[in-house]
């Protein structure tokens, strides 16, 4: 997600769970070609890590998907589900849906040149091409070129006259809808997505499909993470308690400030992670008043920890609105 799975909140995430398959924001064709950056900088410890690149010309993104999986990456995945303007303006996103023929014939060039999955996300429609027949047309030319996995937003995308926002809550979710694509493509690796906020939601729609993804609830209430391995992949690892992920957190944060880096670049990721709790409204407060200063260290962390147990109300006042 742009802005939001970064390297550090990647880091964040992977503290909590093992297993988890976690994705890079958007990353366009364009920036890891023209660009002057290191786009795909990722931590070792990230791993099973996707790349998710943004494009639509075949050489182009094998050429990315090369040297994604030259760099490590363990899966590359295409972006065929972003209704922005910008997006929508480099004919790349959502709009492909409308362009089977040449998100097969990228997944085709990039399959030449690597041997990590290519993985495509995609949504259930756009604009009035919203039929399940336009659905599985766009399914069934992508996987013959040999595209197994699919993540599916469970919505439609209007292009026009909506933001990128009201498009992830406005068009109605449609789970049976990708329900029935794994009914009909019983050979496909077919995850869901959309609206997925707890892992006995998740478990429900693994009884229908093969992976769930799960967006912004990852990350506005990142703890959702500290379970997943004991309860989706059988793992008997202890569930680490919120102040154990900050304590693992600590070294890295360290490592960061020693290399110049700003605190809040990384603690900005941890905001949600007391979500729901009585206090938690401190610990956000005063993060996000202190860990932009200039020199602000893992003091600030320890003081915003402190300042929440301290403020701990018998009831919480956020919980109560
Ligand atoms: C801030 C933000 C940035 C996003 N960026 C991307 C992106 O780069 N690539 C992508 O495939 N989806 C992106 N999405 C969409 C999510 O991946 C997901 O499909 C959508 O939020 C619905 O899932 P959810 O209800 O679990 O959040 C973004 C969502 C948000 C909130």
């Amino acid at each position: 997600m742009l802005d939001w799975t970064d390297r550090h909140y990647r880091y964040f995430a992977r503290t909590m769970s093992a297993n988890t398959l976690l994705y890079t924001e958007m990353v366009t064709t364009g920036a890891i070609i023209h660009g002057s950056g290191d786009y795909l900088a990722y931590n070792e410890e990230e791993h099973p890590i996707a790349l998710q690149l943004g494009g639509s010309n075949p050489a182009d993104l094998a050429h990315c998907a090369k040297l994604a999986a030259e760099r490590g990456y363990d899966e590359v995945n295409i972006n065929v589900g972003c209704p922005s303007d910008r997006v929508q303006n480099g004919r790349f996103g959502a709009c492909l849906m409308a362009e089977p023929e040449l998100v097969a014939e990228s997944v085709d060039a990039m399959k030449q040149v690597v041997d990590i999955p290519v993985t495509v996300k995609t949504r259930i429609g756009i604009d009035d091409q919203d039929s399940y027949e336009f659905l599985t047309r766009f399914i069934g030319m992508v996987s013959a070129k040999g595209c197994t996995d699919f993540t599916i937003h469970a919505r439609k995308a209007w292009l026009q006259g909506l933001s990128p926002k009201e498009n992830r809550e406005i068009p109605p979710l449609d789970y049976d809808r990708v329900y029935q694509l794994k009914r009909d493509f019983p050979q496909l690796n077919i995850g869901i997505n959309g609206g997925i906020t707890s892992l006995e939601q998740a478990k429900i729609h693994l009884q229908h499909v093969d992976g769930v993804m799960v967006g912004r609830e990852a990350y506005q209430n990142p703890y959702i993470l500290a379970q997943v391995d004991q309860q989706l992949f059988n793992s008997n690892a202890p569930v680490l308690s919120r102040e154990d992920v900050i304590e693992k957190m600590v070294p890295y944060i360290e490592k960061h400030l020693q290399q110049g880096g700003r605190l809040n670049h990384i603690t900005r990721h941890m905001i949600g992670l007391f979500q729901g709790l009585p206090g938690s409204r401190s610990w956000r407060r005063f993060l996000s008043e202190n860990a932009h200063k200039q020199g602000a260290g893992i003091e600030v962390v320890r003081g915003a920890i402190d300042l929440m147990n301290a403020n701990k109300p018998a009831v919480d006042p956020e919980l109560e609105r």
